[in-house]
């Protein structure tokens, strides 16, 4: 449809009729009728009435289905993404969650899964605590015993888990002569605790090439690696593990983090990185929806650094279903449902 088409839907919608609506333009209503014809739809007669094939029309309740037509997606198809927040794979801690994820993972078969950042903890490099590799004064105690070549097992030991089950069903399809599944596209936005390993070879140079991002295997195990900070965009979302609100490079976040989201970036936008929940959507007045998402944290664990602020997080996973051009329909999945249903 094109703009001058859809402007002109917009306008016979506000005014009433085509003759308002032209006046409204500035333009004739010849003009007004050829560019709503533009848009597929037929002109009946009376011109008054818009008709589209196979529905009766007239008057106003013609000029209600023309509302209807402009607040209804294009179409009812589009994709399923299975976002995973935070997840924090950490060598203290198990990782369990990985397994019953990629248990509902299976059920689920979407076509798009998004890790969105922090899927490896990393807690050796870690600053709060001390690491003098990332410019921290010194280990606390907490820090004694931690080292890096674990923290990147755990990583890779939940990424291999996550697929375990899709894998294991498509060698049996294979065994038995069907076709396998089709496995859904992997991404993963690079978070802040994972840019530690990228701060290390900056601070201490001659690590360059020692310690990498690639020691975490992402783009080896099939995901698609997006860098720190740079928004992936799919199926019209923007994911990050959080945007930037300027020029200093800060989050985006505040009592009203998902509003100002889609206020900043003016684009449909899901992020991690707070542990928080939120939820805010705007219509623009082209009538496009933009939906801002918080997505809480995936991992069960006590985190040291947040002390009381635990208790704040939400903690599981979020699906979208009908997901075309940054529009969907979201659901919940609460770590202790998973859980519930998938921990056996
Ligand atoms: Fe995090």
């Amino acid at each position: 449809m094109t703009d001058l088409g859809q402007e002109a839907l917009q306008l016979v919608s506000l005014h009433g009729s085509i003759a308002a609506a032209a006046r409204a333009a500035g333009i004739s209503r010849s003009s007004m009728r050829d560019r709503l014809s533009r848009t597929g739809w037929k002109l009946g007669k009376p011109t008054r009435q818009l008709a589209a094939p196979g529905i009766s029309t007239g008057g106003i309740a013609e000029i209600h289905r023309i509302d209807r037509e402009l607040s209804r997606p294009a179409s009812h198809a589009g994709r399923t993404h299975l976002v995973i927040p935070d997840s924090h794979a950490h060598p203290d801690f198990p990782n369990d969650r990985f397994d019953w994820l990629g248990r509902f993972l299976l059920d689920l078969k979407p076509d798009v899964v998004v890790d969105i950042g922090d899927m490896a903890d990393i807690p050796s490099l870690s600053i709060y605590d001390g690491a003098r590799s990332v410019g921290g004064a010194g280990g606390k105690k907490s820090f004694e015993g931690r080292r890096y070549k674990l923290d990147v097992a755990a990583a890779i030991d939940a990424r291999r888990r996550i697929l375990l089950p899709f894998d294991t069903e498509n060698s049996r399809l294979i065994a038995a002569g069907e076709k396998p599944l089709i496995l859904p596209e992997l991404h993963s936005c690079e978070g802040n605790h994972e840019d530690r390993i990228r701060r290390v070879s900056s601070l201490i140079p001659e690590l360059d090439g020692v310690i990498s991002i690639d020691d975490l295997e992402i783009e080896k195990l099939g995901w698609k690696f997006h860098e720190f900070r740079i928004p992936a965009i799919i199926d019209g979302i923007a994911y990050a593990h959080f945007l930037i609100s300027g020029v200093m490079g800060k989050p985006v976040g505040g009592v009203n983090h998902a509003r100002s989201l889609i206020l900043k970036g003016l684009t449909s936008s899901t992020v991690g990185h707070s542990h928080l929940r939120d939820f805010a959507e705007t219509v623009t007045a082209d009538n496009r929806r933009l939906l801002g998402l918080i997505v809480g944290c995936f991992f069960d664990f006590h985190a040291d650094f947040a002390g009381p602020a635990n208790s704040l997080y939400w903690r599981g996973l979020v699906v979208k279903r009908c997901v075309q051009a940054g529009n969907y329909d979201h659901q919940w999945i609460s770590l202790d449902y998973l859980r519930a249903t998938y921990g056996h």
